[in-house]
């Protein structure tokens, strides 16, 4: 199957006005490309809920600190498009950064940021100043020119489904959001575009962050403080090579820390390893 290329907004937003005419629903999976199969699997999920996916592919500046890998990352639109095409996608919206933010030859981007407040200040947020907003921004724009009907994003980016889902309740966005399941390596890697930054041995390396996800579940379901649950795991990452930026375990429904009334927890980490930043997340009930 084929894969219709959009690279202009209107055209983007005419294609998916046409699909509701006809009383379609469609479905918009969000990326900034260089796919692997966690992204088929957004589309594909995307299917169960839709009769037409649209997938963006943009990498998107505002989202980069300055000492990031904005330039470095890779841009892949070719292979896009078959992995796209090979799991029933409809079209990709694949704008260039002038049709998205029309001052950006000139070095600038949006003048107007959504901030997310507080919540953008935390976790990924506080290792990486204005990542948030940058995230908040261009699913905005994306929702205003794909007016879909649902979008799809990865459980694993959990802040970022967070910042989404508080945008679309708080700005009043008519559109449904679904959280897709973390596909992983056999060794439990979570696959990330960024995993490729990684030499073979890192990849072998990097499975203890599930391996320290899954102990910080076991041990906080037994009821230990998260503090000592914290410190455990940062010792053992920092032991094996990793740079933690966090590992910590929130109440999963408000990612604040933890209450005695907390039903759900999710145990998250940050962490570097050679040239990469990996995030991952377990959530999880508390009480059987
Ligand atoms: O998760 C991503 O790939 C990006 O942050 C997103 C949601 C496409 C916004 O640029």
């Amino acid at each position: 199957m084929s894969i219709e290329t959009l690279h202009t907004i209107a055209e983007a937003r005419a294609r998916v006005l046409q699909w509701q005419r006809e009383g379609l629903k469609v479905a918009l999976t969000p990326t900034m490309g260089n796919l692997h199969s966690g992204h088929a699997s957004l589309v594909q999920l995307g299917l169960q809920h839709a009769d037409r996916v649209i997938a963006s592919v943009f990498v998107n500046p505002t989202q980069f600190g300055p000492n990031e890998d904005f330039d470095r990352y890779p841009r892949t639109l070719k292979a896009d498009e078959d992995l796209l095409a090979s799991v029933g996608c409809h079209a990709v919206f694949a704008p260039s950064a002038v049709e998205m933010y029309p001052d950006f030859a000139s070095g600038k981007t949006n003048t107007l940021l959504i901030e997310p407040g507080p919540i953008a200040a935390e976790l990924c947020g506080e290792f990486r100043p204005g990542h948030f907003a940058g995230v908040a921004t261009v699913v905005a724009k994306l929702f205003n020119i794909m007016p879909a009907d649902v979008a799809v994003f990865g459980e694993k980016d959990f802040q970022q489904l967070f910042v989404i889902r508080q945008l679309v309740r708080e700005l009043n966005f008519p559109i449904k959001i679904i959280g897709a399941p973390t596909v992983r390596e056999a060794n439990g890697l979570a696959k990330s575009s960024r995993n490729q930054y990684l030499s073979a041995e890192e990849r072998e390396q990097a499975g203890l962050i599930y391996q320290c996800l899954q102990s910080m579940r076991e041990h906080c379901q037994a009821g230990r403080a998260s503090s000592e649950i914290e410190s455990t795991v940062h010792a053992r990452l920092s032991e094996r090579g990793f740079k933690p930026d966090y590992a910590t375990v929130r109440d999963a429904h408000s990612l604040a820390s933890l209450q005695a009334g907390s039903t759900h927890a999710v145990a998250l980490i940050a962490a570097r390893l050679g040239r990469a930043r990996l995030i991952d997340n377990l959530s999880f009930a508390l009480h059987a």
